[in-house]
Protein backbone atom coordinates (compact mmCIF):
# COMPACT_ATOMS: atom_id res chain seq x y z
CA UNK A 1 0.00 0.00 0.00
CA UNK A 2 1.49 3.34 -0.92
CA UNK A 3 1.56 6.16 1.98
CA UNK A 4 -0.82 9.37 1.56
CA UNK A 5 0.67 12.33 0.07
CA UNK A 6 0.75 15.74 1.50
CA UNK A 7 -1.16 17.02 -1.43
CA UNK A 8 -4.11 13.89 -1.31
CA UNK A 9 -4.48 15.18 2.50
CA UNK A 10 -4.99 18.63 1.62
CA UNK A 11 -7.10 17.22 -1.00
CA UNK A 12 -9.34 15.04 1.70
CA UNK A 13 -9.75 17.54 3.93
CA UNK A 14 -11.17 20.01 2.00
CA UNK A 15 -13.25 17.54 0.89
CA UNK A 16 -14.17 16.64 4.19
CA UNK A 17 -14.94 19.78 5.19
CA UNK A 18 -17.27 20.61 2.06
CA UNK A 19 -19.71 17.66 2.93
CA UNK A 20 -19.36 18.78 6.70
CA UNK A 21 -20.48 22.45 5.40
CA UNK A 22 -23.08 20.31 3.54
CA UNK A 23 -24.26 18.91 6.87
CA UNK A 24 -24.71 21.82 8.77
CA UNK A 25 -28.43 22.93 8.29
CA UNK A 26 -29.26 19.86 9.38
CA UNK A 27 -27.16 19.19 12.47
CA UNK A 28 -26.37 22.51 14.11
CA UNK A 29 -29.31 22.64 16.72
CA UNK A 30 -29.33 18.10 16.76
CA UNK A 31 -27.46 15.96 16.90
CA UNK A 32 -26.22 13.47 14.35
CA UNK A 33 -27.38 9.52 15.21
CA UNK A 34 -24.13 7.31 15.89
CA UNK A 35 -24.91 5.93 12.23
CA UNK A 36 -25.98 6.58 8.89
CA UNK A 37 -28.72 4.43 8.07
CA UNK A 38 -28.40 3.38 4.39
CA UNK A 39 -25.40 5.81 4.14
CA UNK A 40 -26.93 8.75 5.26
CA UNK A 41 -27.29 9.85 9.04
CA UNK A 42 -30.58 10.89 10.36
CA UNK A 43 -30.23 14.10 13.33
CA UNK A 44 -30.93 12.90 17.04
CA UNK A 45 -31.18 14.43 20.25
CA UNK A 46 -28.19 14.93 22.43
CA UNK A 47 -28.68 11.58 24.43
CA UNK A 48 -26.18 9.21 22.58
CA UNK A 49 -22.77 8.64 23.79
CA UNK A 50 -21.87 9.24 19.74
CA UNK A 51 -23.32 12.75 20.26
CA UNK A 52 -19.69 14.95 20.70
CA UNK A 53 -17.88 13.46 17.02
CA UNK A 54 -20.15 15.32 14.98
CA UNK A 55 -19.14 18.74 16.72
CA UNK A 56 -16.22 17.51 16.49
CA UNK A 57 -15.49 17.70 12.87
CA UNK A 58 -16.93 21.20 12.81
CA UNK A 59 -13.91 22.19 14.91
CA UNK A 60 -11.84 20.26 13.21
CA UNK A 61 -13.61 22.22 10.14
CA UNK A 62 -12.67 25.79 11.75
CA UNK A 63 -9.22 24.71 12.66
CA UNK A 64 -8.15 24.05 8.86
CA UNK A 65 -10.47 26.33 7.78
CA UNK A 66 -11.38 29.61 10.35
CA UNK A 67 -14.25 29.91 8.61
CA UNK A 68 -16.30 31.74 11.02
CA UNK A 69 -19.43 29.42 10.49
CA UNK A 70 -17.39 26.90 12.08
CA UNK A 71 -17.08 28.34 14.84
CA UNK A 72 -20.44 29.67 15.25
CA UNK A 73 -22.23 25.85 14.65
CA UNK A 74 -19.92 24.87 16.51
CA UNK A 75 -20.72 27.39 19.76
CA UNK A 76 -24.22 26.29 19.40
CA UNK A 77 -23.57 22.47 19.91
CA UNK A 78 -21.75 23.11 23.05
CA UNK A 79 -24.62 24.82 24.79
CA UNK A 80 -26.48 22.04 23.84
CA UNK A 81 -23.63 19.42 25.94
CA UNK A 82 -23.90 21.81 28.53
CA UNK A 83 -27.49 21.52 28.83
CA UNK A 84 -26.80 17.53 28.99
CA UNK A 85 -24.54 18.13 31.64
CA UNK A 86 -26.06 20.53 33.61
CA UNK A 87 -29.71 18.06 33.40
CA UNK A 88 -28.01 14.95 33.97
CA UNK A 89 -29.52 13.26 30.84
CA UNK A 90 -27.82 10.16 29.83
CA UNK A 91 -24.81 10.45 31.56
CA UNK A 92 -24.75 7.45 34.04
CA UNK A 93 -21.95 5.79 31.84
CA UNK A 94 -18.65 5.99 31.64
CA UNK A 95 -18.28 7.60 28.03
CA UNK A 96 -17.58 11.63 29.38
CA UNK A 97 -14.77 11.87 27.16
CA UNK A 98 -15.79 10.73 24.23
CA UNK A 99 -18.85 12.88 24.48
CA UNK A 100 -16.76 16.22 26.02
CA UNK A 101 -13.38 16.40 24.59
CA UNK A 102 -14.09 16.81 20.69
CA UNK A 103 -17.42 19.23 21.57
CA UNK A 104 -16.48 21.10 24.29
CA UNK A 105 -12.42 20.18 25.47
CA UNK A 106 -11.79 21.33 22.09
CA UNK A 107 -13.81 24.64 21.43
CA UNK A 108 -12.19 25.78 24.97
CA UNK A 109 -8.58 24.84 23.66
CA UNK A 110 -9.36 26.70 20.24
CA UNK A 111 -11.04 29.52 21.11
CA UNK A 112 -11.71 29.60 25.04
CA UNK A 113 -14.97 29.12 25.18
CA UNK A 114 -15.85 29.39 28.82
CA UNK A 115 -19.26 27.38 28.49
CA UNK A 116 -17.72 24.40 26.99
CA UNK A 117 -14.88 24.80 30.01
CA UNK A 118 -17.74 24.67 32.39
CA UNK A 119 -19.51 21.97 30.87
CA UNK A 120 -16.41 19.83 30.10
CA UNK A 121 -15.45 20.12 34.18
CA UNK A 122 -18.94 18.83 34.79
CA UNK A 123 -18.44 15.79 32.42
CA UNK A 124 -15.35 15.36 34.21
CA UNK A 125 -16.95 15.17 37.71
CA UNK A 126 -19.82 13.01 36.56
CA UNK A 127 -16.63 10.95 35.39
CA UNK A 128 -15.31 10.31 38.85
CA UNK A 129 -18.96 9.33 39.97
CA UNK A 130 -18.23 6.03 38.14
CA UNK A 131 -14.92 4.95 40.35
CA UNK A 132 -15.23 2.09 41.78
CA UNK A 133 -12.39 1.98 44.60
CA UNK A 134 -12.73 -2.19 44.93
CA UNK A 135 -11.13 -3.38 42.12
CA UNK A 136 -10.07 0.61 41.13
CA UNK A 137 -11.70 1.10 37.67
CA UNK A 138 -14.06 3.23 36.38
CA UNK A 139 -17.60 1.05 35.88
CA UNK A 140 -18.76 1.40 32.32
CA UNK A 141 -22.31 0.71 32.10
CA UNK A 142 -25.32 0.44 34.11
CA UNK A 143 -26.34 1.04 37.63
CA UNK A 144 -22.95 1.29 39.71
CA UNK A 145 -22.49 -2.07 41.94
CA UNK A 146 -24.40 -4.24 40.16
CA UNK A 147 -22.77 -7.94 40.09
CA UNK A 148 -23.60 -8.01 36.03
CA UNK A 149 -22.38 -4.25 35.30
CA UNK A 150 -19.22 -4.51 37.64
CA UNK A 151 -16.59 -4.29 34.94
CA UNK A 152 -14.54 -1.80 32.39
CA UNK A 153 -14.31 -1.87 28.95
CA UNK A 154 -10.67 -1.24 26.89
CA UNK A 155 -12.54 1.81 25.32
CA UNK A 156 -12.30 3.42 28.42
CA UNK A 157 -9.01 4.57 27.98
CA UNK A 158 -10.50 7.14 25.65
CA UNK A 159 -11.80 8.95 28.36
CA UNK A 160 -9.09 9.73 30.14
CA UNK A 161 -7.72 12.44 28.77
CA UNK A 162 -10.57 14.53 29.94
CA UNK A 163 -9.37 13.55 33.65
CA UNK A 164 -5.70 14.53 32.29
CA UNK A 165 -7.52 17.93 30.99
CA UNK A 166 -9.43 18.57 34.29
CA UNK A 167 -6.48 18.06 36.61
CA UNK A 168 -4.84 20.97 34.38
CA UNK A 169 -7.10 23.53 34.05
CA UNK A 170 -8.08 23.11 37.70
CA UNK A 171 -5.02 22.27 39.53
CA UNK A 172 -7.36 19.50 41.25
CA UNK A 173 -5.03 16.30 41.11
CA UNK A 174 -8.19 13.96 42.20
CA UNK A 175 -9.13 13.51 37.95
CA UNK A 176 -5.39 12.75 37.31
CA UNK A 177 -5.03 9.88 40.16
CA UNK A 178 -8.36 8.42 38.63
CA UNK A 179 -7.36 8.20 35.47
CA UNK A 180 -3.67 6.50 36.60
CA UNK A 181 -5.56 4.02 39.03
CA UNK A 182 -7.95 3.34 36.04
CA UNK A 183 -5.09 2.78 33.43
CA UNK A 184 -3.08 0.63 36.12
CA UNK A 185 -6.13 -1.92 36.73
CA UNK A 186 -6.41 -1.94 32.02
CA UNK A 187 -2.72 -2.46 32.23
CA UNK A 188 -2.89 -5.54 34.26
CA UNK A 189 -6.00 -7.30 32.96
CA UNK A 190 -7.39 -5.71 29.47
CA UNK A 191 -4.51 -7.50 27.65
CA UNK A 192 -3.65 -10.87 26.65
CA UNK A 193 0.09 -11.94 26.04
CA UNK A 194 -0.22 -12.06 22.51
CA UNK A 195 -1.29 -8.32 22.36
CA UNK A 196 -4.83 -8.38 21.55
CA UNK A 197 -7.69 -7.35 23.87
CA UNK A 198 -10.52 -8.30 25.94
CA UNK A 199 -13.28 -5.51 25.41
CA UNK A 200 -15.08 -5.50 28.57
CA UNK A 201 -13.32 -6.86 31.92
CA UNK A 202 -15.16 -8.17 34.88
CA UNK A 203 -13.84 -7.84 38.66
CA UNK A 204 -15.42 -8.90 41.71
CA UNK A 205 -17.77 -6.60 43.42
CA UNK A 206 -17.20 -8.07 47.08
CA UNK A 207 -13.19 -8.52 46.98
CA UNK A 208 -12.18 -6.34 43.72
CA UNK A 209 -10.01 -9.08 42.26
CA UNK A 210 -10.35 -9.91 38.34
CA UNK A 211 -12.55 -12.10 37.17
CA UNK A 212 -12.63 -12.75 33.70
CA UNK A 213 -12.76 -11.09 29.98
CA UNK A 214 -15.69 -11.33 27.69
CA UNK A 215 -16.83 -8.97 24.83
CA UNK A 216 -20.34 -7.33 23.94
CA UNK A 217 -19.45 -6.17 20.30
CA UNK A 218 -16.80 -8.43 19.53
CA UNK A 219 -17.84 -11.91 17.86
CA UNK A 220 -16.72 -14.13 20.92
CA UNK A 221 -15.33 -13.56 24.18
CA UNK A 222 -11.79 -15.08 23.24
CA UNK A 223 -11.86 -12.96 19.49
CA UNK A 224 -10.55 -9.82 18.68
CA UNK A 225 -12.84 -7.26 18.35
CA UNK A 226 -11.06 -4.75 15.83
CA UNK A 227 -12.30 -1.40 17.44
CA UNK A 228 -11.57 -2.63 20.82
CA UNK A 229 -8.09 -3.16 19.73
CA UNK A 230 -7.83 0.45 17.84
CA UNK A 231 -9.22 2.48 20.98
CA UNK A 232 -6.07 0.71 22.65
CA UNK A 233 -3.68 1.58 20.02
CA UNK A 234 -4.85 5.21 20.82
CA UNK A 235 -5.34 5.10 24.26
CA UNK A 236 -2.43 3.82 25.23
CA UNK A 237 -0.85 6.27 23.26
CA UNK A 238 -2.52 8.86 24.74
CA UNK A 239 -2.01 7.51 28.32
CA UNK A 240 1.68 7.28 27.41
CA UNK A 241 1.66 11.29 26.94
CA UNK A 242 0.24 12.03 29.79
CA UNK A 243 1.69 9.12 32.40
CA UNK A 244 5.12 8.51 30.57
CA UNK A 245 4.15 5.13 31.84
CA UNK A 246 6.86 2.68 29.97
CA UNK A 247 4.32 0.04 30.13
CA UNK A 248 2.34 1.90 27.92
CA UNK A 249 4.76 2.20 25.15
CA UNK A 250 5.81 -1.49 25.43
CA UNK A 251 2.13 -2.70 25.79
CA UNK A 252 1.05 -0.51 22.94
CA UNK A 253 4.13 -1.73 20.19
CA UNK A 254 2.79 -5.48 21.68
CA UNK A 255 -0.65 -4.36 20.27
CA UNK A 256 0.11 -2.71 17.45
CA UNK A 257 2.13 -5.71 15.76
CA UNK A 258 -1.25 -7.66 16.85
CA UNK A 259 -3.41 -5.16 14.75
CA UNK A 260 -1.08 -4.82 12.33
CA UNK A 261 -0.92 -8.83 11.92
CA UNK A 262 -4.32 -8.69 11.38
CA UNK A 263 -4.83 -6.55 8.64
CA UNK A 264 -6.31 -7.67 5.58
CA UNK A 265 -4.52 -6.86 2.16
CA UNK A 266 -6.29 -3.43 1.90
CA UNK A 267 -5.51 -2.84 5.60
CA UNK A 268 -8.98 -2.14 7.09
CA UNK A 269 -9.84 -4.32 9.50
CA UNK A 270 -12.61 -6.74 9.25
CA UNK A 271 -15.19 -5.51 12.52
CA UNK A 272 -13.18 -8.54 14.67
CA UNK A 273 -9.37 -9.22 14.00
CA UNK A 274 -10.34 -12.78 14.05
CA UNK A 275 -11.66 -12.41 10.48
CA UNK A 276 -8.71 -11.94 7.96
CA UNK A 277 -10.58 -12.57 4.46
CA UNK A 278 -13.80 -13.60 3.03
CA UNK A 279 -17.50 -11.37 3.07
CA UNK A 280 -18.00 -10.16 6.68
CA UNK A 281 -18.23 -6.65 6.96
CA UNK A 282 -15.35 -4.30 7.66
CA UNK A 283 -14.96 -1.38 10.13
CA UNK A 284 -13.58 1.27 8.47
CA UNK A 285 -13.63 3.50 11.98
CA UNK A 286 -10.93 0.88 13.74
CA UNK A 287 -8.50 2.11 11.08
CA UNK A 288 -9.09 5.88 11.03
CA UNK A 289 -8.64 5.37 14.87
CA UNK A 290 -4.93 3.24 14.87
CA UNK A 291 -4.05 6.10 12.23
CA UNK A 292 -4.60 8.68 15.00
CA UNK A 293 -3.30 6.53 17.78
CA UNK A 294 0.03 5.77 15.16
CA UNK A 295 0.44 9.46 15.13
CA UNK A 296 0.12 10.25 17.78
CA UNK A 297 3.24 7.90 19.28
CA UNK A 298 5.10 9.42 16.63
CA UNK A 299 5.01 12.52 18.41
CA UNK A 300 6.40 10.71 21.38
CA UNK A 301 9.00 8.66 20.38
CA UNK A 302 12.69 8.58 18.54
CA UNK A 303 12.96 9.21 14.61
CA UNK A 304 13.39 5.59 14.27
CA UNK A 305 10.04 3.87 15.21
CA UNK A 306 8.79 7.50 14.55
CA UNK A 307 8.87 6.51 11.29
CA UNK A 308 7.68 3.19 11.13
CA UNK A 309 4.30 4.08 13.30
CA UNK A 310 3.93 7.42 10.80
CA UNK A 311 4.05 5.27 7.76
CA UNK A 312 1.59 2.99 8.82
CA UNK A 313 -0.63 5.77 9.27
CA UNK A 314 -0.35 7.43 6.09
CA UNK A 315 -0.61 3.48 4.46
CA UNK A 316 -4.21 3.34 6.54
CA UNK A 317 -5.47 6.81 5.10
CA UNK A 318 -4.03 6.19 1.74
CA UNK A 319 -6.34 3.15 1.63
CA UNK A 320 -9.59 4.90 3.59
CA UNK A 321 -9.01 7.93 1.27
CA UNK A 322 -8.88 5.55 -2.01
CA UNK A 323 -11.57 2.98 -1.51
CA UNK A 324 -13.84 3.79 1.47
CA UNK A 325 -14.04 8.12 1.50
CA UNK A 326 -17.74 9.36 0.00
CA UNK A 327 -17.18 10.61 -3.07
CA UNK A 328 -20.61 11.87 -3.94
CA UNK A 329 -22.64 13.63 -1.51
CA UNK A 330 -26.28 12.42 -3.11
CA UNK A 331 -24.68 8.56 -2.22
CA UNK A 332 -24.02 9.55 1.67
CA UNK A 333 -24.39 12.68 3.88
CA UNK A 334 -21.09 10.73 5.91
CA UNK A 335 -17.07 10.67 5.30
CA UNK A 336 -16.47 7.14 5.45
CA UNK A 337 -18.29 4.21 4.10
CA UNK A 338 -17.79 0.55 5.52
CA UNK A 339 -17.80 0.76 9.37
CA UNK A 340 -19.80 -1.66 11.56
CA UNK A 341 -21.06 0.37 14.83
CA UNK A 342 -22.33 -3.30 16.94
CA UNK A 343 -22.76 -6.73 14.64
CA UNK A 344 -24.24 -9.53 16.71
CA UNK A 345 -22.87 -12.81 16.36
CA UNK A 346 -23.94 -16.22 18.31
CA UNK A 347 -21.69 -15.52 20.81
CA UNK A 348 -22.32 -11.92 21.89
CA UNK A 349 -24.81 -9.66 23.41
CA UNK A 350 -24.57 -6.47 21.53
CA UNK A 351 -28.04 -5.23 19.95
CA UNK A 352 -27.11 -5.50 16.06
CA UNK A 353 -26.74 -1.43 14.98
CA UNK A 354 -24.86 0.31 11.76
CA UNK A 355 -23.37 -2.41 10.01
CA UNK A 356 -21.81 -1.52 7.41
CA UNK A 357 -22.44 1.84 7.68
CA UNK A 358 -20.98 5.37 8.05
CA UNK A 359 -20.52 5.72 11.69
CA UNK A 360 -19.66 9.16 13.15
CA UNK A 361 -16.63 8.58 15.41
CA UNK A 362 -15.52 7.27 11.92
CA UNK A 363 -15.55 10.57 10.35
CA UNK A 364 -14.22 12.10 13.24
CA UNK A 365 -11.10 10.17 13.13
CA UNK A 366 -10.58 10.37 9.63
CA UNK A 367 -10.77 14.10 9.88
CA UNK A 368 -8.95 14.24 12.79
CA UNK A 369 -5.99 11.75 11.14
CA UNK A 370 -5.97 14.37 8.29
CA UNK A 371 -5.21 17.41 10.39
CA UNK A 372 -2.22 15.46 12.39
CA UNK A 373 -0.81 14.55 8.91
CA UNK A 374 -1.66 18.18 7.69
CA UNK A 375 0.32 19.36 10.53
CA UNK A 376 -1.88 21.58 11.30
CA UNK A 377 -3.46 19.94 14.51
CA UNK A 378 -3.26 20.98 17.62
CA UNK A 379 -4.85 18.25 20.34
CA UNK A 380 -8.50 17.99 21.71
CA UNK A 381 -7.45 15.03 23.74
N1 LIG B 1 -17.27 2.70 22.57
C1 LIG B 1 -18.22 1.90 21.93
C2 LIG B 1 -17.87 1.55 20.55
O1 LIG B 1 -16.74 1.76 20.11
O2 LIG B 1 -18.74 1.03 19.86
Amino acid sequence: MQEITQDTVQLALDEAVSQVRRNLPLFTYRCQNHSSVKNFYPPCDNTQWTCGFWPGEVCLAWQHTKDPVFLHAASILAESFLHRIENKIEVDHHDMGFLYTPSCVSLYKLDGNERAKRAALLAADQLLTRFQEKGSFLQAWGAMDEKENYRFIIDCLMNLPLLYWASEVTGDERYRTIALRHTDTCLKHSFREDGSTFHTFFMDPENGGPLRGETCQGYRADSFWARGQAWALYGLALSYRYTRDERCLSQLSKSAAFFLSRLPHDLIPYWDLIFTEGDEPRDSSSASIAACGFLEMADLLDDTQADLYRSWAKKLMQSLYASYRVTDPSYSNGLVLHGTYSKKSPYNTCTPEGVDECVSWGDYFYMEALMRLSGSWSTFW
